[in-house]
């Protein structure tokens, strides 16, 4: 028996894993985080299913499910939204499954930022702009920010930020980038990425409060912040440049990789 963690996806029915399918199909127990997970997802459950919507639990109450499939010898799916690596209380779960000896596995799920660039169609690394995305957020009643974690910090290096469970405090993350970014960067909120009733807002630093307000955008929204939001002058990956000499490409008289080398 095993308790499969399982990254749900965004929002849209058809952006879990195949493994991820799989796995609810083949799990009799279902746990689910109701509040986030699209309810679609449980018809690959099995018949008979035994389904539980963790949203009003206790992690003790959450662990005590599983631990009884375990005793009953039946595997669990528990499904969270986006990816399990960013603010799924996963760790919280899988260290108590831990202590009680119960197997688990973690299967990936497609993380809410990446949605969220591909609803706004564009690559958030550009050459010779960024090429580093900070996944961050502002301190919350459930969580505190560490004190070297705030966005003015991110902000000096110019990467793009992923600004998760702050949309209501947009006034404060408009008010910390200020400085750093200007006005006129480029901005996007985007509301339940992947949903059917997504919403894409692109706006940029010095608007980014109004903007939340005026669309009335609360929870399930990602502030994204970047020159690469809307960049049109920048540089040529040189991964497909001609003359770029690359083990499956050699070029040159004296290729680094030869056809057939095996060299580093
Ligand atoms: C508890 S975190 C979960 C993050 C999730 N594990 C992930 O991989 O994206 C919830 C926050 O993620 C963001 N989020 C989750 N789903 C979203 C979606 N479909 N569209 C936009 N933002 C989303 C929002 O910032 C929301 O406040």
């Amino acid at each position: 028996m095993t308790v499969h963690f399982i990254g749900a996806g965004p929002g849209a029915a058809d952006l879990i894993t195949v493994r991820g399918r799989d796995l609810l199909a083949s799990s009799p127990v279902c746990l689910y985080a109701g509040s986030l997970v699209p309810t679609e997802l449980l018809a690959h459950c099995p018949q008979g299913v035994r389904l539980v919507n963790t949203a009003p639990m206790s992690l003790e109450d959450i662990v005590a499910e599983m631990r009884q499939a375990h005793a009953q010898g039946l595997d669990v799916a528990r499904l969270h939204s986006g990816d399990l690596s960013i603010w799924s209380a996963m760790g919280e779960q899988l260290r108590s499954l831990r202590e009680h000896d119960v197997p688990y596995t973690v299967t990936p799920g497609v993380p809410s930022f990446s949605a969220a660039a591909a609803a706004l169609g564009v690559e958030l690394t550009l050459p010779g702009s960024c090429q580093s995305v900070v996944l961050t957020r502002t301190s919350g009643r459930a969580s505190g920010m560490p004190s070297g974690e705030t966005l003015a910090a991110f902000a000096a290096t110019g990467a793009v930020l992923a600004i998760h469970l702050s949309v209501h405090a947009a006034e404060q993350v408009q008010a910390e980038l200020l400085a750093y970014y200007g006005a006129d960067c480029p901005a996007a909120i985007v509301w339940r990425a992947s949903w059917p009733d997504e919403l894409l807002v692109r706006t940029c630093v010095g608007e980014i409060a109004a903007a939340a307000q005026a669309n009335a955008l609360q929870r399930s929204a990602l502030i994204l912040v970047g020159p690469t939001l809307s960049q049109q002058d920048f540089g040529l990956s040189r991964l497909y440049a001609n003359d770029y000499d690359r083990r499956y490409r050699p070029r040159g008289d004296e290729p680094r990789f030869p056809t057939g080398s095996e060299g580093a």
